[in-house]
């Protein structure tokens, strides 16, 4: 029986992976064809409200955003409060480190201290000195270009593994790709990183993002009736990654897993797929 007729054979065939197809993933016809797909989209309709979104009541950053009508200025989205409270929830009340690069006028870092309490010790990253003033015992500002990896150089001998970082600096891709580089990598297990204002269907940062999502999907090794792939770096350290307008989260794993598998439970199968 050949590989492709044996039921075994279409079940590899059904999880084999071609990587290297992936590798030109923005060039291919695929890529165009979702492109296309989306800008004639005609799915089901959400109800519609007039307006930009509106994050839960119970958001308890909408709610401070919403009552921080004086003082220090916040300048976000509406829809990446629930983004937020999403993915860094779990970190409220722990000790924690919080870098934030983008402080503006210093409102987000006094909104961030509200939400994760005093047991989160931000970090300030911003291009202007004058930030400097958002400084107190929560708060340590540090000035410097965020596209400068030797600036990330000294910064990591300073600061030890953020397991949150929020990207809302100056929002080129190069700055963007530059610190995520820099920065990922040594951020701890069950670390957060979020990078912000990601504008435009053409933008390199997406497409950087993208690449990091291919290889998420690698399928190095798959061997036996029951797939067991030996789980990659990426897989190993990276949990998820997660696309919404302007915004990317990535999650890294609390416990890296050394294979990924796909085990059957039950005793009544079809015949088809083995
Ligand atoms: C969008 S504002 C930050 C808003 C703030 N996080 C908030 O929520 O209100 C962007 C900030 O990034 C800073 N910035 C621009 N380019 C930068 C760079 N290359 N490195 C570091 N900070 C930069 C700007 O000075 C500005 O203060």
């Amino acid at each position: 029986m050949s590989r492709s007729t044996h039921p075994i054979g279409r079940m590899m065939r059904f999880f084999h992976s071609d990587e290297q197809a992936n590798r030109g993933m923005m060039d291919s016809p695929d890529y165009a064809r979702g492109l296309a797909f989306g800008e004639k989209w005609a799915g089901t309709p959400a109800a519609t409200e007039e307006g930009s979104p509106v994050p839960e009541e119970s958001n308890p950053l909408w709610k401070y955003f919403c009552e921080h009508t004086e003082g220090p200025g916040i300048w976000k989205w509406t829809h990446y409060f629930d983004i937020y409270h999403r993915h860094l929830a779990r970190f409220r009340g722990q000790q924690a480190t919080l870098v934030e690069v983008g402080i503006y006028s210093g409102g987000s870092l006094g909104m961030w201290k509200s939400y994760f309490g005093s047991g989160v010790h931000i970090h300030g990253v911003d291009i202007e000195e004058a930030c400097k003033c958002y400084e107190d015992e929560q708060i340590t500002v540090h000035i410097g270009d965020q596209e400068d990896r030797a600036f990330w150089a000294d910064f990591r001998t300073k600061v030890e593994g953020a397991q949150i970082l929020i990207d809302d600096g100056g929002h080129t891709p190069d700055q963007q790709m530059v610190t995520l580089e820099e920065m990922l990598p040594s951020m701890p297990p069950g670390s957060v990183y979020v990078c912000e204002d990601i504008h435009g269907v053409s933008n390199r940062f997406t497409a950087f993002a993208s690449g990091l999502v291919t290889l998420l999907n690698a399928q190095n090794t798959v061997r036996g009736p029951i797939p067991v792939a030996t789980a990659t770096p990426i897989q190993q350290s990276l949990c998820s990654i997660h696309f919404y307008p302007y915004v990317v989260v990535i999650e890294k794993n609390a416990v890296a897993p050394s294979r990924l598998e796909a085990p059957k439970n039950g005793t009544e199968w079809q015949p088809f797929l083995g």
